[in-house]
C-alpha cells in the first residue's frame, strides 16, 4: 500500500470516528461505517430504530444524515474532497451513502473550525435567556442548512402558538400510548453508551410557550428561571417525504447546528410533533402545504452564567466503524 493509500484509509477511519459525535434521536446512534480502500460507506442500524415512535424511519435516517455531514466535514478538514452517493443501491435500502472519488485538496480552515465545534456541540434543554439571537446569526445558520438542499423557515408569532398547541398534543399522544411510553423509558434508563442519561434531562419542566419533549421522568439538569420568549423557532422542511430527503435534512441539521455552535447559539431539536402523524399534518398546514416538515429547531442563547448539561455518551469506535476491509494493508 502506498503512503497516499494509507493516508486515505486513515483519514476515512478518522472521519467515521469523528462522525460518532453527531446528534441522533434519543442518542440512538443508528449508524455503522465501513472503511474501504477508496471509499467510506454509511449503513443504517435497524436494531436501534425507534420502531414505535419512528416506524417509517424518518428520524432514523435524519440522524444518519447528521453523521454523514459530520464525516464530510471531517474529511474536508483533513484536506480530502469526496463525492457523495446517497442511497446508491436501490436493492440495498440500508446503505445510505458512499463517500467516494476522494482527491487531495488543501485543508479547509472553515471545516477545521467546524470539527472543533463538533467537540463542543450538545443539546442543552434548559430554557434560554432574554437576549434574542441576531438576524445575521439566523441568516448564517439558515444559509448553512439550506446549502444542504432543504429549507429552514423561522416561524412567526402565530405559527409559534400553533406549534405550542401541536407540541402539547404530541406529548399527550406519547403519554397515552403504552408502546411509545415503553420505548421512551427504554432509551432514558440505559446506563451504557447509548440513550439519554438523567444529567441531560431537565429536573422539572421548563416554563416555556412551546413545551419541550416530556421524557416521562425527571432528570437532574437544573433548569433555572429562563423562558423561551426570545427563542427563534424554525422548521426544517422540503419538497419530498422520503429517505433521500430525510438524509439531506440530517445533513442540513448538522450544518446548521455546527454553524450555530460556532456563533454561540444553542439548538434544541423538537421531533415529537413530527413523530405523531396528526401533528405532523398540522405543521404541514403551518407551511400552507408548501412542503413536508422534517424537524423543529429551537434556537436561542443559553444561560452563560451556569454550566450546561454534560455530553451524552457515545458507542466505542470499534462498534461503529468497520475497518476489516483495510486492516493489514
Ligand atoms: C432527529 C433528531 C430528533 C431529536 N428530537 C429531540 C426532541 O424531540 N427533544 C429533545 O430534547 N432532543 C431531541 N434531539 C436531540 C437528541 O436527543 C440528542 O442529539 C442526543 O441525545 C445526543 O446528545 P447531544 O446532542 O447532546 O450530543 C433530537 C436529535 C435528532 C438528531
Amino acid at each position: 500500500m502506498s503512503q497516499t493509500d494509507h493516508a486515505l484509509t486513515t483519514a476515512l477511519a478518522q472521519a467515521a470516528a469523528t462522525a460518532g459525535r453527531a446528534p441522533s434521536v434519543h442518542n440512538t446512534q443508528p449508524w455503522r461505517w465501513r472503511v474501504l480502500p477508496d471509499a467510506l460507506e454509511l449503513r443504517v442500524v435497524r436494531d436501534r430504530q425507534l420502531t414505535a415512535t419512528d416506524p417509517e424511519g424518518r428520524l432514523l435516517v435524519l440522524s444518519c444524515g447528521a453523521a454523514l455531514h459530520h464525516a464530510r466535514v471531517a474529511l474536508a478538514a483533513e484536506g480530502w474532497q469526496a463525492g457523495v452517493e446517497r442511497i446508491p443501491d436501490p436493492d440495498d435500502a440500508d446503505l445510505l451513502a458512499r463517500l467516494t472519488g476522494l482527491t487531495r485538496v488543501g485543508t479547509d480552515p472553515e471545516a477545521m473550525h467546524l470539527v472543533q465545534c463538533m467537540r463542543i456541540r450538545h443539546t442543552d434543554r434548559r430554557p434560554i435567556g432574554d437576549e434574542p439571537i441576531t438576524d445575521s446569526a439566523l441568516t448564517e445558520i439558515t444559509e448553512a442548512a439550506t446549502a444542504e438542499g432543504v429549507r429552514l423557515q423561522q416561524l412567526d408569532r402565530d405559527q409559534v402558538l400553533q406549534l405550542a398547541t401541536a407540541a402539547s398534543q404530541a406529548d399527550t399522544v406519547g403519554s397515552e400510548d403504552p408502546r411509545l411510553r415503553a420505548e421512551l423509558a427504554y432509551w432514558t434508563s440505559r446506563a451504557d453508551d447509548v440513550g439519554l442519561p438523567a444529567a441531560v434531562l431537565p429536573e422539572s419542566p421548563p416554563q416555556t410557550t412551546v413545551p419541550g419533549r416530556d421524557f416521562g421522568r425527571a432528570g437532574t439538569l437544573p433548569v433555572g428561571p429562563g423562558h423561551d420568549q426570545a427563542a427563534a423557532y424554525t422548521l426544517l422542511y422540503g419538497d419530498e417525504d422520503e429517505p433521500s430527503t430525510w438524509l439531506r435534512a440530517g445533513e442540513a441539521l448538522s450544518a446548521g447546528w455546527l454553524t450555530a455552535t460556532r456563533l454561540g447559539v444553542s439548538v434544541v431539536p423538537l421531533s415529537g410533533v413530527i413523530e405523531v402523524p396528526g401533528t405532523r399534518a398540522e405543521l404541514r398546514g403551518v407551511l400552507a402545504g408548501m412542503g413536508h416538515p422534517y424537524l423543529v429547531l429551537r434556537l436561542g442563547r443559553a444561560d452563560p452564567t451556569h454550566a450546561g448539561p454534560p455530553h451524552t455518551p457515545r458507542l466505542p469506535v470499534e462498534q461503529v466503524v468497520d475497518t476489516t476491509a483495510v486492516r493489514g494493508t
